[in-house]
């Protein structure tokens, strides 16, 4: 938290938005941002559970906003070889207070003031159209150039932004490593074979989408 952080009122505030874990909303003190607050059930156990979700190492696999914070950190973004890392990634502002408790707070992807389509409904719609085939080409070289580490990439925690022609991919969840063994955090060589499965893994699950899930994806 923040040294001059207050807690922000969400009562009377609809989400606009829910994933399995997370309810989000708009920043009712700042409309350019949103707010992420867990699932009251996924909150309380968590409370209910404390003593052992504190000294569990790996604590962040329950809590999606603590993953993300943690995720945030990452070398590929903690020192970025150049600025095109916010090219496809939320900008993160950390973590603020909520009556529903702790949010994290992240840039609101909009395209003329109306809140970003996820690539699963697009793709749900149009299919793979040309400018999407784009738009995910420049997307993989982004994860390629800068190893960034995410958890398995799934088209509805990722946004569309369109600006004035080409549509831009942006990451809204999943940030992260998905191993528990951390070599990827650590290695060069293993983020790379890293990314490159998150990349491949990301095609099968968007063909998977697109044929009606049919099967297995992974
Ligand atoms: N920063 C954002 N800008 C625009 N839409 C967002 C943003 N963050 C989340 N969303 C929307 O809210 C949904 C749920 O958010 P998400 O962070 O994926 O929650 P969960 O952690 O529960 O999966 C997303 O699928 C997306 O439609
Ligand atoms: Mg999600």
């Amino acid at each position: 938290m923040g040294y001059y952080s207050y807690m922000i009122n969400l009562d009377g505030v609809q989400s606009f938005a829910e994933g399995g874990n997370r309810k989000c909303y708009i920043n009712p003190t700042n409309p350019k941002r949103c707010l992420k607050v867990l699932h009251e059930n996924i909150l309380q156990n968590l409370q209910k559970n404390s003593a052992w979700y504190k000294h569990l190492g790996n604590s962040d696999g329950l809590d999606d906003n603590l993953r993300e914070e943690k995720a945030y950190k990452q070398k590929a973004i903690k020192y970025p070889i150049n600025s095109s890392i916010w090219d496809h990634l939320a900008k993160w502002y950390g973590m603020v207070e909520t009556n529903l408790g702790p949010a994290s707070e992240t840039e609101l992807i909009t395209n003329d003031g109306e809140i970003a389509e996820t690539l699963e409904a697009y793709l749900f719609r149009e299919g793979l159209t040309p400018e999407i085939k784009t738009a995910l080409s420049t997307f993989e070289s982004w994860l390629r150039t800068h190893q960034v580490l995410t958890k398995n990439i799934i088209p509805h925690n990722v946004v569309i932004k369109k600006e004035n022609g080409p549509l831009t991919l942006k990451i809204i969840d999943g940030l992260g490593s998905k191993s528990f063994i951390p070599l990827p955090k650590y290695s060069k060589f293993f983020a790379r074979i890293y990314v490159d499965r998150r990349i491949d893994l990301m095609w099968s699950r968007i063909h998977w989408d697109l044929s009606g899930r049919i099967g297995n994806w992974k």
